[in-house]
């Protein structure tokens, strides 16, 4: 309970929640949640930073946190989705969201997810001239519901995560724009097709300055302006501009947040503000990131060659980038005891390892902290984008459960289930339980 009158911080919230969840043994051996109130926060910051843009369908891209009920809460919000693939569009479709409400992205779409898409009448961005060509046969002569546009490669460059950057000069997404002789092989593809009405670009996520994405937004900007004009009337109508914006994983606050890319935007490409263009977003990240934390208890502890080591159940399987490629995506670790009160004493150089069998299987190396003991908790900070949805199953480990919170003005914290932990039964379907009569006798 808080005693104050101001109202509940963040990072307010985080700890009441903590506590409760250890109170109500919610988060052994290890979970995931997700602070509704910071994700209505960022909602509502996006859509006023954008609000001087005119049109825009703001959507979410389901890759970062693809939570059914998540879905549900952010499209009440009056957030849409991106998808990228079967699994994504079922998952926002049993969520509610179907047809215009939803964005198909993906390199590699199959007839069948074009025709899908079709029917539904949800927007595609093709990504490729060939994939344009099956989009020709499914259409046939029939004007499309689904607004229809293609994925533009700005080829603008890299930012500071390769990974992750997605206008490089050989990039395998989208159409690279500045390759000899496809600006005239674009101008001429919306030629032939009225039904070509939008341009999509995303530059790329964590790690690319809103400076490289406004350059990206430029040259579809550009570009749109140039096919309008071959074509005599307003062909293309609208600008995907897609997500990509980094999230400052330091500290517990918002950071610059959408106006500060807004800001740069405007400046880049003025004519955005006339409104000419409707625009879409698809932000994963930074809309989702600092709305959740995974909390893991400390199961054993030890010393090898003289440093501390943790040993809990968030590893790998949960945060397979930060764990693969730690220099890159490094999480902010906080330490707890039993009860969630934040621990105190001397800071400790310590490993915070996972239970997986890879010896890089560490959330945090020689992190300093108070020195944890078994049954403590750990908290890896802003993991509400890319950690819960993006389970690695090696070692046959569950996926956590996923809860939701909401703090009352009290301090009075109720969770709501986002996702339970998968069952043992369920990992034995996923290891081809059912076929085990199926071989035969060795
Ligand atoms: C096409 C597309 N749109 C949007 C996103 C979301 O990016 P972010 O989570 O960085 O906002 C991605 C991420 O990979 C993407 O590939």
């Amino acid at each position: 309970m808080t005693t104050t009158s101001a109202p509940l911080t963040r990072t307010d919230r985080k700890l009441l929640a903590l506590a409760a969840a250890a109170d109500r043994g919610l988060a052994a051996p290890m979970a995931g949640f997700v602070d509704l109130a910071t994700v209505r926060e960022a909602v509502e910051d996006l859509t006023k930073a954008f609000a001087p843009l005119g049109r825009v369908q703001h959507t979410v891209a389901a890759k970062a946190c693809g939570l059914a009920p998540l879905l549900r809460f952010l499209g009440d919000l009056g957030i849409d989705a991106e998808v990228a693939s079967p699994g994504e569009t079922a998952v926002a479709e049993a969520a509610g969201l179907r047809g215009p409400r939803l964005v198909l992205d993906s390199p590699a779409k199959t007839t069948a997810e074009l025709a899908h898409a079709l029917a539904e009448g949800t927007a595609v961005n093709a990504d490729n001239f060939q994939e344009l060509a099956r989009l020709d046969a499914l259409i046939g002569g029939t004007p499309p519901r689904s607004v229809l546009g293609l994925r533009i490669n700005p080829q603008v460059g890299a930012g500071r995560i390769g990974d992750t950057s997605t206008a490089t000069a050989a990039s395998k997404f989208g159409i690279p724009l500045r390759d000899n002789g496809n600006r005239a092989l674009l101008r001429e593809a919306f030629a032939r097709r009225p039904w070509l009405t939008r341009l999509h670009v995303h530059v790329g996520s964590q790690g690319c300055p809103p400076e490289l994405m406004a350059d990206g937004v430029a040259a579809v900007h550009e570009l749109a302006e140039e096919i309008n004009a071959e074509a005599g009337y307003r062909q293309v109508t609208s600008l995907d501009i897609g997500g990509g914006l980094p999230v400052d994983f330091t500290s517990d606050e918002p950071g610059p947040g959408f106006a500060g890319y807004v800001a740069p935007l405007l400046s880049r490409v003025p004519a955005l503000a006339e409104g000419r263009y409707a625009l879409v977003t698809e932000f994963g990240r930074s809309l989702l990131a600092k709305s959740g934390f995974l909390v893991s208890t400390v199961e054993y502890t030890k010393v090898a060659g003289g440093r501390p080591i943790a040993v809990t159940h968030a590893g790998g399987q949960v945060a397979a980038r930060t764990v693969l490629q730690p220099d890159h995506w490094p999480l902010r670790i906080g330490a707890f005891d039993a009860t969630g009160a934040p621990k105190t004493g001397p800071e400790v150089p310590q490993d915070i390892a996972g239970p997986l069998c890879f010896a890089g299987d560490l959330l945090a190396r020689e992190r300093p902290l108070p020195l944890l003991d078994p049954g403590d908790l750990v908290v890896a900070h802003d993991t509400g984008a890319y950690y819960f949805g993006a389970h690695y199953a090696y070692n046959t480990l569950p996926r956590p459960a996923v809860h939701g919170f909401i703090v009352s003005p009290r301090g009075d914290v109720e969770f709501v289930p986002l996702r339970r932990a998968q069952t043992l039964a369920e990992l034995v379907a996923d290891a081809g339980g059912e076929f085990l009569g199926a071989l035969p006798a060795a």
